[in-house]
């Protein structure tokens, strides 16, 4: 009893005198200095309320689920950093490939069922990402990208709506500057060697660091000397509006086809089953996630895809037509010149870069695309986004016509 009477005696000793000056003011200028004083109080609460609406909408708009209260209580832009710290961590892991598949293969392939994530700032990572579906940009390289200029000018003004993934050789040391979107993008990566399983390794590698994070929910897999055929916008559109992946596939009866069929697949794989298509593919966040999970067939083509068999002409088409046939097109959208004979297709330098050549494969023969609900099955001339092999000395050219012909870059 007493220490209350003596506590809250104190308390009323401080509130007096906190409130003298104050009682005294308003005891002189009465009524006017109360309403000026509730009247200024109230405008700054309205507008703090209102600024903080305006920039959370301005910020983002596609994040419209989140409550109101976070937007209050947390700095959004200390956010955006955080998630971006994730998104390091995730580059710089030291999970060799079979701890990476194995934590890949526990992943969900929509960021809405579940969260691997425990930590509060985890599962909000998630679920903002939930609200942005992102394209995930992976390049399979030896080095630098002589390229890397005319894709800066492609994913610029598109921040939050893709990632990027660079594997190289180990001894490649990265050389871009910060402002640059190839920036610390590297994975861990390892030494690849043309023809054998360490392509499809690498090709896995680059699939596996980009399903980490969960709002990627496509994949492309680029070379070197691939470049964009068309802007971002169409080609995100083109991609996300559908949930077929882009897997070209084929049964070739040649010898550059059934012949690389080793009978010693048989009876898991039947030369009937056996597929060709190029290396460089498009898939959905689903069934990328079944490509790294599969272990069963990626050994026998270790075992038995052997030069001149190219695994990675061969696995993931095959394995593809086997278990998954309904989730794929059948058709690559990276565009490649064969006219030309041998084991190599055409390379292009500079005189080739012109306005006639690249519409030429921007708009080529008829093909079909399955969109979404209304859309629907429609026949289209853009059949290819992606097109290679350009060479370096390419770039400057390409810059030069891309925002009158590609439709990216400054004019
Ligand atoms: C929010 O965080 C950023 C970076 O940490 C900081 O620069 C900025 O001043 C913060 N804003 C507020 C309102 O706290
Ligand atoms: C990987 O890094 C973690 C710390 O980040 C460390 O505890 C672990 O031992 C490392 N594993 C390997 C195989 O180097
Ligand atoms: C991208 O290209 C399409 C078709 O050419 C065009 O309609 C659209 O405005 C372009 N988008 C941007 C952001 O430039
Ligand atoms: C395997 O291929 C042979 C032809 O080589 C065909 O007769 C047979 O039906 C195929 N078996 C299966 C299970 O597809
Ligand atoms: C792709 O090929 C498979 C057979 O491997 C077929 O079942 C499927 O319908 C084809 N997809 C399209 C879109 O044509
Ligand atoms: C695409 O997938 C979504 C979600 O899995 C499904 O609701 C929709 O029906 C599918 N659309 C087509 C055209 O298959």
């Amino acid at each position: 009893m007493g220490i209350i009477d003596h506590k809250s005696k104190k308390e009323e000793e401080k509130y007096s005198m906190i409130s003298k000056p104050l009682r005294s003011i308003l005891l002189q200028k009465g009524s006017y200095v109360l309403s000026s004083l509730f009247f200024i109080t109230g405008f700054s609460i309205g507008l703090f309320l209102f600024l903080q609406l305006k920039a959370l909408h301005m910020s983002t708009t596609t994040i419209q689920h989140q409550p109101l209260w976070s937007t209050l209580l947390f700095n959004h832009t200390r956010m955006m950093e955080i998630k971006q710290e994730l998104q390091l961590q995730v580059l710089q892991h030291n999970m060799s490939d079979q701890e990476l598949f194995t934590k890949v293969s526990s992943l969900s392939s929509s960021p809405s069922s579940s969260s691997s994530s425990s930590s509060w700032f985890g599962r909000r990572h998630n679920n903002d990402e939930k609200m942005v579906v992102k394209v995930a940009f992976m390049f399979l390289t030896g080095g630098r990208l002589p390229l890397a200029g005319l894709w800066e000018k492609f994913f610029e003004g598109h921040e939050g709506f893709y990632s990027i993934y660079v594997h190289t050789n180990p001894s490649f040391q990265d050389s871009y500057p910060e402002t640059s979107v190839f920036y610390s993008r590297r994975i861990p990566s390892q030494a690849v060697y043309w023809g054998t399983s360490s392509m499809v390794d690498a090709e896995k590698r680059l699939l596996a660091n980009a399903l980490l994070d969960e709002s990627n929910q496509r994949f492309v897999l680029l070379s070197d000397s691939c470049i964009p055929l068309f802007n971002f916008t169409t080609i995100y559109n083109y991609l996300t509006g559908t949930n077929l992946s882009f897997i070209g596939s084929f049964d070739d009866p040649r010898k550059s086809g059934r012949g690389r069929y080793n009978p010693k697949m048989y009876p898991q794989i039947n030369v009937t089953h056996w597929r060709k298509g190029s290396q460089w593919f498009e898939t959905t966040r689903e069934l990328a996630l079944h490509i790294i999970a599969d272990t069963k067939y990626y050994k026998i083509f270790d075992q038995y895809c052997k030069t001149p068999c190219y695994m990675d002409e061969h696995y993931i088409p095959t394995l593809v037509h086997m278990l998954h046939s309904e989730m794929s097109s059948n058709r690559t959208l990276t565009w490649v010149d064969w006219s030309r004979a041998g084991p190599h297709p055409g390379r292009f330098i500079w005189p080739d870069v012109n306005d006639e050549f690249l519409n030429r494969i921007r708009f080529t023969e008829e093909c079909v695309y399955y969109g979404h609900g209304d859309v629907g099955k429609i026949v289209t001339s853009k059949c290819f986004l992606f097109a290679r092999k350009f060479t370096a000395e390419t770039l400057e050219p390409l810059l030069r016509i891309s925002p009158l012909i590609l439709g990216f870059g400054s004019v």
